[in-house]
């Protein structure tokens, strides 16, 4: 009989021990921890893996520890955090499920690791994620549908990463994403499609890649897109009709840095609310007539070939009305070579809106 409740006894404890004392109810060791666990700092403490924390843990900040890796189930007790730091852990792969049980973190920092790896569903329950920051890792690809669980996602930082081409699907469920940061990686394509999945998107940076020509199709489908940069690609053309689809509401566009040679004629078609324009450090020689100046700021021209002639007029007119007169140096004809463009006289006398030409030569 003894011998009997003694067993009985033990299978209660092995069954409900754990429950009974709620996981990990004590701050980890090496770490500290306020608010009765709901924060618990593991910043730089030299852990080797991740510690378990409980339900009612809403931040983890591990930042600074040789992790290596994310073991599947690593934050199954932790289904409270809201907010999960990441960054300097070495981290090299993520692997399938490595945030399991995560359905209510809102932020998630993986920023300055070795991610070279993300796995087919990676991010899996993490339908509440607004933030995600993957800043300065070594990604290359990104399988098709990896962000499909956050239908919450806003931010999405992924600089300094080595992307080589977007392909439709990589954004597919991320339809409420407003900031896509993709500067400093190695893009030379954008697929048609790519980014139809994330329509929204208010601010994209794609500077600092190697574009050689501007991806249309792929930017076709975006409507609201208020800061754009293209700066440090190498792009000889922008081509007719580039942001129309987004023109009303484009008001930073950066263009600098790309040796872009000409600008299309028709390439601003579209483009009404532009209030800072950045086009320095090319070799651009004339404005296209689908430019226009009314709600410009800020502009900056410096480091081009400007051919000083009536084509500038309408540049002449915004540089004389407005505060600012950015520095533009003239290339060509001969008489103006090394003026600046606000100097030229010339310029000034031309007549703004010529005439319809007429037909056959006037006498
Ligand atoms: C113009 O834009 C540049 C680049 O965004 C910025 O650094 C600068 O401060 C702006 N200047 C003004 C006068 O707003
Ligand atoms: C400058 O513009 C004029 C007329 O607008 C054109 O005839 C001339 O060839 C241009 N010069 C250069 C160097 O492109």
């Amino acid at each position: 009989m003894r011998c009997v409740n003694w067993l009985l006894l033990w299978t209660f404890l092995l069954v409900l021990g754990p429950a009974v004392q709620g996981a990990p109810s004590q701050c980890p060791s090496l770490c500290h921890c306020h608010g009765d666990l709901q924060h618990v700092i593991c910043d730089s403490v030299g852990l080797k893996k991740i510690p378990r924390v409980s339900e009612a843990t809403r931040l983890l900040n591990l930042q600074r520890n040789n992790l290596g890796g994310i073991p599947t189930g690593a934050f199954s007790e932790s289904k409270g955090l809201i907010s999960l730091h990441m960054q300097h852990c070495q981290l090299r792969e993520i692997g399938p499920q490595a945030f399991k049980g995560l359905n209510k973190l809102i932020y998630l920092y993986l920023s300055n690791n070795e991610i070279s790896t993300i796995k087919p569903g990676a991010f899996e329950d993490l339908t509440e994620l607004t933030y995600l920051y993957l800043d300065s890792n070594q990604i290359s690809d990104l399988p098709k549908g990896i962000f499909s669980p956050m239908i919450n996602l806003f931010i999405l930082q992924l600089n300094n990463n080595k992307l080589r081409e977007l392909r439709q699907g990589t954004f597919t469920g991320a339809k409420d994403l407003r900031w896509l940061h993709m500067s400093s990686n190695d893009l030379t394509t954008l697929h048609p499609g790519s980014l139809d999945d994330v329509e929204n998107l208010a601010i994209l940076h794609l500077d600092s890649n190697k574009m050689s020509t501007y991806p249309s199709l792929a930017m076709s489908k975006l409507r609201v897109v208020e800061e754009l940069t293209l700066g440090k690609n190498p792009m000889r053309t922008i081509p007719d009709n580039a942001f129309q689809s987004f023109g009303r509401y484009m008001e930073k566009l950066h263009l600098d840095n790309m040796g872009l040679e000409k600008l299309s004629d028709g390439a601003f078609t579209g483009v009404t609310a532009v209030k800072s324009l950045h086009l320095d450090n090319n070799r651009l020689k004339s404005l296209p007539k689908s430019l226009q100046f009314n709600s410009i700021t800020n502009l900056t021209l410096s480091n081009n070939l400007w051919n000083c002639t009536c084509q500038l007029a309408p540049l002449r007119r915004w540089m004389d009305s407005s505060p600012n007169r950015p520095d533009a140096v003239c290339a060509s004809p001969n008489q103006h070579k090394g003026k600046q463009v606000r100097d030229v006289t010339d310029i000034r006398r031309c007549k703004l809106k010529p005439k319809k030409a007429k037909k056959g030569p006037r006498q």
